[in-house]
């Protein structure tokens, strides 16, 4: 533990270099090429994901904004006398800002993030912001099994904005909520966005910009895996490619080969055919009732549910 300001510690779990060379080695030999989409957050991959945010495309962030907005009141009063929150892949921690004004009796906020710059950077800018609450910054994967600095009492409350959950498979969402509620003790509660299911246009555009910062997003995976694993992807031999699997209900990301090529990762080498892909994200779009089966099925009861007026997006509050 390292403290950074007089309310501020930061944790580091996380070793990128040993966990990313074998994790990309094992999903580049599968038989369909896989990457994690965790490997897009290096510090440019979470600047990229803040300028996608801002995209006019990209309906997600802003939806779920003008829900906290506009709900604010009823969100605060379901949270109640939350004493930790908890942020999973709290990013810039943005949306957290706006609702810590509300939360009052707030006494420990403790963001966990896989981009340690990133997440150490946004946490000393909002330690200053919030001089009376401790920001317990944590750089880690939460996927993994993580033993995070916890106080022992108070209301605890995990926040999960921005459809993250998205990108878990299904059976891992559930694990993850499983996880999530072992965690917590009775009455403490989950804040989490999701996405939900629409129109082929709309979800195709917010994962396919005209301006192309989310091919840039995407592709910048290949730059990341050339400087920091040795590689030697050419990125203008691939290009990014996004479409909603309506049978999966997600939207898969992937990078395209554009030709027959070899490209090779420290000692280990890899074929590409023309048109084959690596896919890098998923993001699963989930109904209101979809979603509050899996919670129920996992230790939650849906308690609250906001959304938009066209119900593009969701904000449920989960008990445990
Ligand atoms: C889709 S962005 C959402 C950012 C922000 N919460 C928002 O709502 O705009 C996903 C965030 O989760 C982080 N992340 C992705 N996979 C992660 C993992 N396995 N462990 C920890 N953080 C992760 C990324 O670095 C990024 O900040």
């Amino acid at each position: 533990m390292r403290l950074l300001e007089n309310n501020i510690q930061s944790y580091d779990f996380y070793i990128e270099k040993e966990n990313m060379h074998d994790e990309i080695a094992k999903g580049l030999a599968a038989p369909v090429k896989t990457i994690s989409s965790k490997f897009l957050y290096d510090h440019r991959g979470s600047e990229l994901f803040e300028m996608i945010t801002e995209l006019e495309e990209y309906y997600p962030t802003r939806t779920e904004r003008s829900i906290f907005n506009d709900k604010i009141q009823e969100i605060t009063l379901a949270v109640g006398d939350v004493q930790t929150l908890i942020e999973y892949g709290s990013g810039s921690s943005n949306k957290i800002k706006a609702l810590l004004h509300h939360f009052t009796s707030l006494k420990e906020y403790v963001p966990i993030d896989i981009s340690r710059d990133f997440l150490f950077q946004s946490s000393l800018e909002l330690a200053m912001q919030f001089p009376h609450i401790t920001i317990k910054a944590v750089c880690g994967d939460y996927t993994a099994p993580l033993t995070l600095p916890l106080e022992p009492s108070g209301k605890k409350v995990i926040f999960f904005p921005g459809s993250t959950i998205g990108n878990f498979e299904p059976v891992d969402v559930r694990n993850f909520l499983m996880k999530s509620a072992q965690l917590l003790d009775e009455g403490d509660g989950f804040l989490i966005g999701v996405d939900t299911k629409k129109d082929l246009h709309t979800l195709e555009s917010a994962y396919d910009d005209k301006k192309g910062v989310t091919a840039a997003f995407n592709l910048n995976l290949l730059t990341r895996m050339n400087r920091e694993l040795g590689a030697n992807f050419n990125e203008e031999q691939f290009e990014h490619l996004a479409y909603y699997n309506v049978e999966k209900g997600r939207i898969e990301m992937h990078l395209e080969s554009q030709c027959d090529q070899q490209v090779i990762i420290g000692e280990h080498e890899f074929s590409f055919r023309e048109g084959e892909t690596i896919h890098t994200e998923n993001s699963y779009k989930y109904s209101i009732d979809e979603f509050q089966t899996m919670a129920l099925e996992c230790g939650f009861r849906p308690s609250k549910v906001w959304t938009d007026v066209e119900e593009k997006f969701s904000v449920h509050y989960l008990e445990k």
